[in-house]
């Protein structure tokens, strides 16, 4: 990142991160002023930042060379496919240094990305929102802090050098004007690098709130099958009227409602007053030759594909159907479209909707799966600093719980972890004995032959 402070680099960093992580790249934040903070005793004040302040400069100068030997050290172990540098980065001086260690000394590709906001309110609204529960200002009230960073700001301002494509042509970057209004790319290489870029196009960040829901209780749910195209329940329709009384309720400016193809959502979505768009992407995961069929028929005409899926949920593919994984890939235009729109309704499917709401909560692909994301329900998201507040309300209309969780022996990663630990304990003992063993009889067989 490049960027003077309260330019929303963290917010990119984060966001960014979570997507990438969420497309499955395995990516990682390193925060210069975590950095600062750990080699640091409490924060005093902007001084600290003061360009002439030696002591604190060399201070500085040594976080950012331990952040960027992390940085090289968790993608050369081969853990981490995309480090995200998060720290201002803001002269020429030190992106000649970045770029002698990422590319000349490890061979690595290297991508700057600088927000660049000359609105003063965006500024003091990013102050407002987040750095005044920074820990740097733990003992500060509002007015404080505002004062307090508005010089730190400008202690870096005398030595910012914005990127330059005459002046350092060799860089790959991009620019993020007054965030997004304009974006200036320059010489960016690979499909990593064009995804980045695409996806910083297209995120705001203007107020809005996303509400998720399951489609109502459907015929087949109520005989425990999974997939197919049939029609709500009485219940599902009593949930159909409940959720527009709620969303007219709500007021929701400009509000636009999102369905899948399949019966159940747009007859859930039907009585909602505002327009209307149906997407294919959001029809449910496609169980292939397990449609249609109830959990019990699927264990006993396929047992090996039912502990197949238990064992790596994420990644097991019904046969001639889809996988978490392939649903990911199937739903990111959805998320784009999503990060360009103001409020939404979605209104989905069981196994779509922990997709989506994986990439808002920022869960992993062991979660993902196991989200809980009952029917009758609306999920309202929000977003609130560097993340999304969640808020689960209920519609008082009684419904089939479809949820099954994750069973007790997959349960966890350290089990199995200390599984395969005890495994090897054993192993390891027996194989001692067996060198005992061979030892002995090597010492007997010498003696019987003296
Ligand atoms: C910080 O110490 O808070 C940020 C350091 C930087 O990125 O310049």
């Amino acid at each position: 990142m490049v960027g003077l402070p309260a330019r929303g680099k963290t917010y990119i960093s984060k966001k960014l991160c979570r997507y990438l992580n969420w497309i499955g790249i395995s990516t990682k934040v390193f925060n210069l002023g975590e950095y600062r903070r750990h080699a640091t005793t409490a924060y005093q004040c902007h001084e600290f930042f003061r360009p002439d302040n030696i002591k604190a400069m060399a201070i500085r100068t040594q976080c950012a060379m331990d952040a960027l030997n992390d940085v090289c050290q968790w993608l050369e172990s081969g853990d981490g496919e995309v480090a995200v540098f998060d720290a201002t980065n803001s002269t020429v001086e030190r992106r000649q240094l970045i770029r002698d260690i990422v590319i000349g000394k490890m061979g690595f590709k290297l991508f700057f990305v600088e927000s660049v906001c000359n609105d003063p309110e965006i500024v003091e609204q990013n102050i407002m929102e987040v750095k005044v529960s920074s820990p740097d200002y733990a003992n500060m009230n509002k007015e404080e802090v505002l004062a307090d960073f508005m010089l730190r700001i400008e202690h870096y301002q005398e030595k910012y050098q914005a990127l330059d494509e005459n002046q350092e042509s060799d860089l790959s970057f991009m620019k993020i004007y007054n965030t997004g209004e304009k974006v200036l790319v320059h010489k960016h290489e690979g499909h990593i690098q064009s995804r980045i870029v695409y996806y910083l196009m297209n995120i705001h960040i203007v107020p809005r709130t996303i509400y998720l829901t399951r489609h109502g209780e459907s015929l087949m749910n109520l005989q425990g099958r999974i997939g197919g195209d049939s029609d709500l329940s009485e219940r599902g329709r009593e949930y159909a009227r409940a959720l527009s009384n709620y969303i007219t309720a709500q007021d929701i400016q400009g509000l636009r409602v999102w369905t899948s193809w399949l019966k159940r959502t747009i007859q859930t979505a039907a009585d909602v007053k505002a327009p209307q768009e149906r997407w294919k992407a959001l029809n449910e995961i496609d169980a292939g030759i397990c449609e249609e069929m109830t959990y019990e028929e699927i264990a006993n005409k396929y047992p090996a594909d039912f502990a197949a899926r238990d064992q790596n949920k994420f990644s097991y593919r019904y046969p001639r159907g889809e996988s978490y994984e392939d649903l990911v890939a199937r739903l990111e235009p959805v998320i784009m479209e999503l990060e360009r729109q103001g409020n939404v309704l979605v209104v989905s499917h069981q196994a779509v909707l922990r997709c989506l709401l994986a990439y808002f909560l920022d869960k992993n692909a062991d979660e993902l799966p196991y989200l809980k994301v009952p029917l009758h329900t609306v999920i309202k998201l929000t977003p609130v600093a560097y993340g999304c507040k969640v808020e689960h309300i209920r519609l008082p209309i009684d419904a089939v719980d479809t949820h099954r969780p994750k069973p007790k022996k997959y349960k966890s990663i350290d089990s199995h972890k200390a599984s395969v630990g005890v495994t090897f304990i054993n192993c390891h003992i027996k194989f001692r004995i067996l060198i005992w063993f061979v030892q002995i009889t090597t010492i007997y067989d010498t003696l019987v032959k003296r």
